[in-house]
């Protein structure tokens, strides 16, 4: 197959602008010969999942200076992962990365497999990840296609069809695009171009690498691509949250959800369940003491993947003293920053301390 002319045109580009970015091997370092460490593409690409890569820096950087082999994370603590991966989101990534994690230890001899399907039949890692990991770790010819390379190609190629239904010829187009040789840095030459030049709302065309070539560009029609079918409105749902504050220490009660589900594995603190409609005494009865519940001016507000979160938050002051209630916890104002608190609940807990 010889590599087509726009593809040599993107990697020339990327070669001068690649962003540096800390999980990447620059294309300088790759040409003298440096190979990517397989585990931080692997741990790189599972935060990227769902996140922008301006949040996910600093987290990449503390995992891997905690942890940074794969045998290190294999052997930490649950808790301690989910400690550290909270604030990130879609839990269910870091169970996944801890167990993931245990796999390649125990099965694989703390190497990664090192083709699509052997990456895929890996827990967390799906048909985009596997593919992404191959090709910039393994330098496997798989064509990676994320939401930045299905912007750009759909502009490319001028493929007007919505979303998903487009996701076909978009594969098609990246499939043909990708060369033998660099695979992995043609995959993140596509990212950068879509994260710096080919962005969503205002292309920079006039300075893309791809400009004379680009079919909607030629038409006008760049920053409408791509289509996208409209998105079903989100029901909102409602609950309550109890801060319980602890007289003389400031401790918060915490408690852990249920291992599965939504947040699954992460700390909160009590409350009820989230639904349709909201009524206070109902709402009360889901307290863990009894005790004089106030209401917090502002409710905390968040939104899921699937609904908004309008949550009641109340507030009480407990006497020192009064043991937690089983499975709970008191959480000391030094430990709270490092508990596992997703942002939802970290919003409630800032709404419960705060001043009047
Ligand atoms: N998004 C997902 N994977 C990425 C990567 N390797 N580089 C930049 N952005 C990304």
């Amino acid at each position: 197959m010889t590599t087509p002319a726009s593809t040599r045109q993107l990697l020339d580009w990327y070669d001068r602008h690649a962003r540096d970015l800390p999980w990447r091997t620059s294309p300088a370092d790759r040409a003298l010969g440096v190979v990517p460490d397989p585990y931080q593409v692997w741990l790189s690409e599972i935060m990227l999942q769902q996140t922008t890569v301006a949040a996910v820096k600093a987290y990449y950087l503390a995992f891997v200076a905690r942890w940074p082999t794969v045998a290190a994370l294999a052997a930490a603590d649950d808790e301690d992962v989910m400690k550290a991966w909270a604030g990130l989101g879609y839990y269910s990534r870091a169970r996944n990365l801890k167990k993931c994690a245990t796999t390649v230890a125990e099965r694989h001899d703390g190497r990664f497999p090192d083709t699509v399907d052997g990456l895929q039949a890996l827990p967390g890692i799906g048909p985009y990840t596997a593919a992404a990991i191959a090709a910039i770790a393994f330098d496997r010819r798989a064509a990676v296609v994320d939401g930045n390379v299905e912007r750009v190609l759909s502009r490319f190629h001028e493929i007007s069809e919505p979303l998903p239904d487009a996701k076909p010829a978009i594969r098609a187009a990246m499939a043909d695009l990708t060369p033998n040789d660099r695979p992995g840095d043609f995959a993140q030459a596509v990212m950068d171009l879509g994260a710096t030049i080919c962005t969503a709302k205002r292309p920079a065309c006039g300075v893309c690498p791809w400009m004379a070539d680009c079919r909607a560009r030629a038409s006008g029609i760049a920053d409408q691509l791509p289509r996208k079918a409209p998105k079903k409105p989100k029901p909102t749902r409602y609950g309550a949250a109890f801060v319980a504050i602890q007289d003389g220490t400031g401790a918060v009660l915490l408690r852990r959800r249920p291992p599965k589900g939504l947040l699954g594995g992460m700390s909160e603190v009590p409350g009820t369940g989230w639904h349709e409609e909201f009524d206070h005494d109902t709402a009360l009865s889901a307290a863990p003491f009894a005790a004089n519940w106030q209401i917090r001016p502002a409710p905390v507000n968040h939104t899921f993947t699937h609904f908004h979160l309008v949550l009641t938050v109340y507030r009480a002051r407990i006497p020192a003293g009064l043991e937690a209630p089983h499975p709970c916890w008191w959480s000391h104002p030094d430990e709270l920053p490092g508990e596992a608190l997703p942002t939802v609940m970290k919003k409630a807990v800032q709404a419960g301390l705060g001043a009047d």
